[in-house]
């Protein structure tokens, strides 16, 4: 059976999550290359991830007819410019979240995906979570009812990176962090969102806000969706004491709970000292899983020629979020969002 040639393209934090899996976990895919702009991530992924075959530009990996597929886990600002080149060159695509910039740009790769006629998947991982699937199949269950509220915490423990502080390049954290947020509320409820209105704030990184003003790291924001659905989504980076990523969704007939801070959801309590627990330390521990199963996905949907799970609507969907959000933040108004009501 054919095993799929994949290229990395962008092979920092996430970008070696995805290498290694590719490398070492997924039985029908080969780590073909990988493709990084910076000499020394290049050379660093290259021996940890044991693929000799390297290259510093893109356009190199999207000329490889010996790659079929690319994984683009670069910055956000760049991923339709490669996505749109990769796709052009008959490359199946998986592009990280957040799909792009703007609305616009994730509209350019979906058509390039579609003209060239490969497979789009966008790394929204959280939908190949165990807890997060099962919060999925009980929704739509009907067990609980209608959605009425859905809140959602997205917390990250390591600062911003600095190509993430000019909103402009990255959207900011609402992108960042809470597109995995968004994209939650977009896959348990079906729903488009009608408006958004958001309050942000700067509380621990001044130096970020001395070179971009409008820099924030916390903020929450509100998402009236077009089925009447109240979403509430909060998102802080850095959290520091840990990664937390939790949904409550609160339903006609219950409410259900989804994620924790606590690792290994243990706590112990002594006379002596009080109260102790691990907090959950990182998202690549958290969704490890996930991210493994995410690719296994999209292995599995180039290779049967089959749907991928996360579409390029989907990945849009969140993009029009976040931009709805960040405008809110700007104007201190209620922000409709382009396209309401409109979902794949
Ligand atoms: N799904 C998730 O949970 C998750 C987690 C972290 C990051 N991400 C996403 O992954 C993407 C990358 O984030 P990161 O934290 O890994 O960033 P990073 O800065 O750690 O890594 C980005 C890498 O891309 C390389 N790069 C920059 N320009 C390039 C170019 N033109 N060609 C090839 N390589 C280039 C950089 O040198 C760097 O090695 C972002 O879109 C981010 O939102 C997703």
């Amino acid at each position: 059976m054919k095993r799929l040639q994949l290229g990395l393209i962008g092979s920092g934090r996430a970008g070696l999550i995805h290498g290694a899996n590719i490398a070492r976990r997924i039985d029908r895919a080969d780590l073909a290359a990988v493709c990084d702009a910076n000499p020394d991530n290049l050379r660093a992924a290259a021996a940890e991830l044991g693929c000799p075959r390297t290259f510093a530009d893109f356009r190199e990996v999207c000329a490889d007819p010996a790659i079929d597929a690319v994984v683009i886990v670069t910055p956000t600002f760049l991923h339709a410019e490669i996505a749109c080149a990769a796709a052009t060159a008959g490359k199946h695509v998986f592009l990280e979240k957040p799909m792009a910039v703007t609305a616009d740009e994730c509209r350019a790769i979906e058509e390039a995906c579609e003209t060239a006629g490969v497979k789009l998947q966008i790394g929204f991982m959280r939908r190949f979570d165990d807890g997060f699937r099962r919060a999925k199949a009980v929704l739509d269950s009907g067990t609980l009812g209608r959605v009425m509220i859905i809140k959602s915490t997205g917390r990250g423990p390591g600062g911003p990176g600095p190509w993430m502080w000019d909103l402009k390049k990255s959207n900011g954290i609402v992108a960042e962090v809470n597109s995995h947020d968004l994209d939650s509320i977009h896959w348990f409820t079906g729903a488009g969102v009608r408006h958004a209105y958001a309050e942000a704030h700067n509380f621990k990184m001044p130096e970020a806000r001395e070179r971009f003003p409008d820099f924030y790291d916390n903020v929450v924001a509100t998402l009236r969706l077009d089925d009447d659905t109240i979403a509430v989504v909060d998102g802080t980076c850095p959290a520091h004491y840990g990664y937390d990523a939790r949904v409550e969704i609160l339903c006609e007939k219950g409410v259900l709970f989804v994620g924790s801070a606590r690792k290994h959801g243990c706590e112990w309590i002594t006379v002596e000292s009080g109260l102790h627990g691990e907090a959950v330390a990182s998202w690549r521990t958290l969704f490890r899983d996930a991210y493994l199963a995410e690719m296994e996905s999209f292995v599995d949907a180039v290779l049967t020629d089959r749907p991928t799970d996360v579409t390029g609507a989907d990945g849009r969907w969140a993009v029009e979020a976040v931009v709805a959000i960040n405008e809110s933040l700007r104007t201190g108004q209620p922000v409709p969002v382009n396209g309401a009501g409109v979902i794949a």
